[in-house]
């Protein structure tokens, strides 16, 4: 389910972006139009570059997931140290031929930039480069943002609040996929023996945690009350922090440090375990 509809909104961006060459993600998704509303018009319309909508845009009105998302290591997935690292370091190792094609660095940016999936060989080419030349500011709106896992269709965001108020800027759609696991597999899964980025979904699945229910948002995600949009009535809202290992208080739930003590005649034994209570290898990636 979750990746039904996560996979439908992705391929509905790329046909808009297909059938609309030239245009701007936010020209497409009609963002920018005279009825287009709110906040931050002007500064759609400014930007140039290929871009599709930054999460801030988002923040306008959800303050407080913005807050938390940006500290997230999904805002970075392009841009930490690491990534550019590695990235470069791929694309060397595959040769100048392979390089060429910018399908070839799609192995990384499927996940890391999930928007360009179904994005013309253009926009993937100008984003692998601006991730190599650590133009960041040209990056806003294609790591793991806001529209990578909420956006449905053109102006249609979805999410687990079954009624959601009307606001003046986009339409929202329920879907109870974000309350599954499987919402997280896409990406947290590995694709090939040479790509072990994330592999907890399928530790999970065979795990005592999947057996009771405890899904990977019920740990990453801690539930709070609170407004889902600044002004909205209060309800259940969820952490978009996504804490993990680099984490000290998710290190600290990770373990259970058991230190067992016994006098045996005249020396004191101390037998120490340590119980894995995570639902997958610790630490992982
Ligand atoms: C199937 C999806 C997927 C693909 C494909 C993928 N990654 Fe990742 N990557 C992830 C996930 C999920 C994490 C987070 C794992 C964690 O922290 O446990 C991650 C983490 C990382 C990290 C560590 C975090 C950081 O930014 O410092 C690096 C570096 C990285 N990936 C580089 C790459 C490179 C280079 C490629 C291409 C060769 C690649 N990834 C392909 C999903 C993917
Ligand atoms: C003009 C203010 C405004 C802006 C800008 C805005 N939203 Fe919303 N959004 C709302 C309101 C209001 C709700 C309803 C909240 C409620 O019912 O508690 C909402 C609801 C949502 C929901 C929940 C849908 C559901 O059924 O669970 C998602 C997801 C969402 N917005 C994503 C986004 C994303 C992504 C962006 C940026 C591209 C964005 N929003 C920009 C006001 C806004
Ligand atoms: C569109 C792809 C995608 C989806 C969907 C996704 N993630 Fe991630 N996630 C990533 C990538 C890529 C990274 C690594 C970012 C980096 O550090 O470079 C990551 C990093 C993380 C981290 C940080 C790991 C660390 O080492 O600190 C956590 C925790 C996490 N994700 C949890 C989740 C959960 C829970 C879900 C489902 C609700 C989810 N993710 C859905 C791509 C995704
Ligand atoms: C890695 C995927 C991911 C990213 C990135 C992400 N969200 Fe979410 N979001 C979720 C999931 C999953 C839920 C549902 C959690 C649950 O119900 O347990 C959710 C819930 C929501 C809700 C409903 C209220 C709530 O807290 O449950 C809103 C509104 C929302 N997100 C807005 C945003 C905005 C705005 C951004 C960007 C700043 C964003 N999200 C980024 C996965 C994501
Ligand atoms: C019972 C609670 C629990 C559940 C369920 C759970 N996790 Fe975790 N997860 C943790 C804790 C605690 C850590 C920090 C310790 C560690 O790194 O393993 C963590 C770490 C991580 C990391 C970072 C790994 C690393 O070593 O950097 C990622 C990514 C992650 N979880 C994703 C997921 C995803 C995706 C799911 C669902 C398939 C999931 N988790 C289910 C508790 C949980």
């Amino acid at each position: 389910m979750g990746l039904v509809s996560l996979t439908a909104s992705v391929i509905l961006i790329g046909l808009l972006w297909k059938i609309a060459p030239g245009k701007t993600l936010p020209e497409m998704l009609g963002l920018t139009g005279a009825e287009g509303v709110v906040a931050s018009r002007a500064e759609l319309a400014a930007g140039s570059h290929n871009s599709p909508l930054p999460s801030a845009q988002c923040g306008s009105c959800h303050q407080q997931h913005y807050n938390q998302w940006r500290r997230s290591f999904h805002a970075r997935s392009l841009t930490s140290d690491d990534f550019v690292r590695t990235f470069s370091q791929y694309l060397q190792s595959i040769g100048e031929q392979a390089r060429e094609d910018p399908q070839s660095s799609m192995a990384c940016l499927s996940c890391h930039a999930p928007l360009l999936k179904h994005a013309g060989p253009e926009t993937i080419r100008q984003v692998g480069g601006f991730v190599l030349t650590r133009e960041t500011k040209k990056l806003d709106g294609f790591e793991v943002g806001c529209v990578a896992c909420h956006g449905a269709a053109s102006r249609v965001f979805s999410g687990p609040i079954e009624k959601p108020q009307d606001n003046p800027f986009h339409l929202s759609t329920f879907s109870p996929s974000y309350k599954e696991a499987s919402f997280c597999a896409d990406c947290h899964t590995w694709t090939s023996p040479e790509i072990p980025c994330s592999n907890v979904y399928t530790d999970w699945k065979i795990s005592r945690a999947a057996k009771r229910g405890a899904t990977c948002q019920s740990c990453h995600m801690a539930e709070t009350s609170g407004s889902a949009a600044d002004g909205g009535p209060e309800r259940k809202i969820h952490d978009h922090v996504f804490p993990g290992g680099r984490s000290a208080a998710m290190l600290r739930k990770a373990v259970e440090l058991g230190l067992k003590a016994d006098f045996r005649k005249d020396r004191l034994e101390v037998t120490a375990t340590i119980r894995n209570l995570t639902p997958h290898r610790v630490p992982d990636g």
